[in-house]
């Protein structure tokens, strides 16, 4: 039996976390889930959006499924998904783009894996008033050998481990040369140590136009915090949007899993949602504990009932059902 922290987080977080437990119990995997609170709703109850109680289940177990976590625009509370990250040094953020069967999407084949530095640059929120009025601000990017090599190498090592072919490091180091320029000299100097894998790097202005232009293209990216998470959604909509990428943050001592999208406060409440994405996290977490077999059991239900029961998943990806008419039907595959 696993201990897993389970945080159904805000808006859509309750629906998709819900059939994502669903389809983990039909499988038939022993799970005992410690329910935990964080996020916006965590603030409305508790008037705390991280708990003690939740960093101390967090501590003791170590894995964690998090379904999206609401932040403030502008002023309020700062992220708390930035905070777990940098708190439980999940230094690698993996985002997996992969072409799905019966999804309509111009871009076909795709099949991306972006690895995002999860703790430093210019996300780190390090921002400060220039002036009293606040008419004047600034934020810093941090960037450090450290973390840079260590993210880098869990890219080359993924590459080496899956067979992938090249890895394409994204900076912008024309302009912000001691901070992106670093995080490339790093890879410079890295890149030589897997001489069977091929490196490039590219601009990020470019790299935008490059995956549109021509996705196929890529197969590894690795890259800074912010352009990591532009960079992602976009692969996500290559290959038919948010409500279809997991993603995985990994440190060397807990593992969080969660998917790329937000809480949809759009949807929310309406059994709307895909669960897709953060039942794909999921499957990276299985992957993580090294339940290959049962991973490869849902996301062949998943690919199954994709192509052959598209009028039972959800309108993002063109269906014409709910999360909860798609949650039924991969359950029923799976126990049939
Ligand atoms: P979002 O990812 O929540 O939504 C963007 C668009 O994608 C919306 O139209 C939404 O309906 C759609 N979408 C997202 N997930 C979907 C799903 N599973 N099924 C179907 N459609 C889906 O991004 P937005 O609106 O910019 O952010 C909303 C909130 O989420 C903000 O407070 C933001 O800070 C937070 N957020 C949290 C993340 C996390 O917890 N890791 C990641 C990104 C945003
Ligand atoms: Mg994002």
């Amino acid at each position: 039996m696993y201990n897993i922290v389970l945080i159904p987080g805000d808006g859509i977080g309750t629906e998709i976390t819900e059939s994502v437990t669903a389809i983990l119990d039909a499988v038939g995997i022993d799970i005992n889930w410690i329910k935990c609170k964080a996020g916006e709703s965590a603030q409305n109850e508790l008037g705390n959006p991280l708990p003690e109680e939740t960093l101390e289940a967090i501590k003791e177990h170590r894995i964690v499924l998090k379904g999206p976590l609401t932040t403030p625009v502008g002023a309020g509370f700062r992220s708390i998904n930035v905070a777990l990250r940098q708190k439980f040094e999940l230094f690698s953020n993996i985002r997996p783009a992969k072409s799905l069967p019966n999804i309509d999407s111009p871009f076909r084949e795709v099949d991306i894996v972006l690895f995002r530095e999860n703790t430093q640059g210019l996300y780190f929120g390090k921002e400060h008033w220039v002036d009293e009025n606040e008419e004047h601000a600034e934020s810093i990017a941090v960037v450090t050998r450290d973390a840079s090599e260590r993210i880098i190498t869990a890219a080359f090592e993924y590459a080496k481990k899956h067979n992938r072919k090249k890895v394409s490091l994204i900076h912008k180091a024309n302009i912000l040369k001691l901070t992106t320029g670093l995080f490339l000299k790093i890879g410079k100097e890295i890149a030589p140590k897997y001489p069977e894998i091929e490196f490039e790097d590219l601009i990020v202005d470019n790299m935008a136009m490059q995956m549109v232009l021509n996705p196929q293209q890529f197969d590894v990216i690795v890259t800074t915090n912010l352009f990591g998470d532009i960079l992602s959604d976009l692969a996500s909509g290559l290959v038919g949007g948010l409500g279809v990428t997991g993603a995985a943050n990994i440190g060397d001592n807990a593992a969080m899993f969660e998917a790329v999208h937000g809480s949809a406060p759009d949807i929310a409440g309406q059994n709307k949602a895909n669960p897709t994405a953060l039942l794909f996290s999921a499957l990276m977490m299985l992957e993580y504990l090294e339940e290959f077999r049962m991973a490869e059991r849902i996301r062949s239900a998943v690919y199954t009932v994709l192509q052959d029961h598209k009028e039972e998943c959800t309108q993002d990806i063109g269906g014409k059902g709910t999360t909860k008419s798609y949650t039924d039907a991969i359950c029923k595959f799976l126990r049939d």
